[in-house]
């Protein structure tokens, strides 16, 4: 959750009228979450470096112009901070509006409904409904056939049909790997499973490419796929997705577990640990 906390002298600072000590270096977010207070997040997990990309985490810092993002900004002595006003719960809407107009709107029947970080978040921060009409609306077939690029993005999800299959800008979902599926249409590009790629598992096997609408994940390969490209199957990316971008093919089969139980492996003193989901 955001930059890790280091040994360094006491910090002491006020978030939502609450005083809390900490120590020099941790962040905001972190700090917050040291009161009880949850402030949202989509790029920011606790097993990796701050990122401060998705922006759903900003909050006003008195005396400090502009939103920082709470998971990049460290605490300082006497600093006021404050996570809930009317300004920022605006822009975390806004924000996580923009996210949604770009997303296949399917949770009914997603194989992650009930267990997408994307989903709780956008409860977390109030979001009813939807004002920019996603790309999937605006498919106008008489456009020369050719697809928007959110409708590109979301056809990912439903296989493609012929103009899909003209269109450069179509990701079709990757298959390829035995044990994880790739629906870029689902992807909001937050960048953790490249991070993940490469701070838990040091393969750096995953890259973003472009830029806008364009950006996505890439795997890299020449053919483009997960099972040519460098990566290992580790599942480090899988379990850093927060939507069903990246999902375990029996839980696409199966659906999302009901309980999982973690046991650690006895047999030598490496000390595994193993997740049987039911
Ligand atoms: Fe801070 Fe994404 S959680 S910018």
């Amino acid at each position: 959750m955001g930059t890790p906390a280091r040994v360094g002298a006491p910090v002491t600072l006020t978030i939502d009228g609450f005083s809390v000590t900490v120590p020099e270096g941790t962040s905001v977010m972190r700090a917050s979450a040291e009161l009880g207070i949850d402030v949202p997040k989509l790029c920011a997990s606790d097993n990796m470096e701050a990122f401060g990309s998705c922006r759903l985490c900003v909050v006003e810092i008195e005396g400090r112009r502009g939103t920082p993002a709470s998971c990049t900004t460290p605490v300082t002595e006497g600093m006021v901070v404050h996570t809930q006003s009317s300004k920022i719960r605006k822009i975390r809407k806004g924000v996580m509006e923009l996210y949604i107009s770009d997303h296949p709107l399917d949770c009914l029947t997603c194989s992650a409904n009930g267990d997408c970080e994307l989903q709780d978040q956008a409860g977390a921060v109030g979001l009813r409904e939807v004002r920019y009409t996603s790309g999937e609306n605006h498919y106008d077939p008489a456009n020369n056939g050719t697809l928007a690029q959110g409708d590109a993005r979301a056809r990912g999800t439903r296989g493609a049909d012929a103009a899909d299959l003209g269109n450069p800008l179509f990701i079709p979902k990757d298959n390829s790997n035995p044990y994880f599926t790739y629906d870029p249409s689902k992807c909001i590009v937050c960048s953790r499973c490249v991070r993940a790629c490469e701070e838990v598992q040091g393969t750096f096997a995953l890259t973003i490419e472009g830029r806008g609408f364009d950006s996505r994940v890439s795997a890299g390969a020449a053919d483009d796929n997960f099972l040519t490209s460098d990566c290992v199957s580790c599942g480090a990316c899988v379990q850093a997705c927060p939507t069903a971008t990246l999902q375990e093919k029996s839980v696409a089969a199966m659906g999302t577990p009901e309980r999982s139980v973690i046991t650690t492996c006895a047999y030598c003193g490496v000390g595994c640990s193993f997740k049987a989901e039911m």
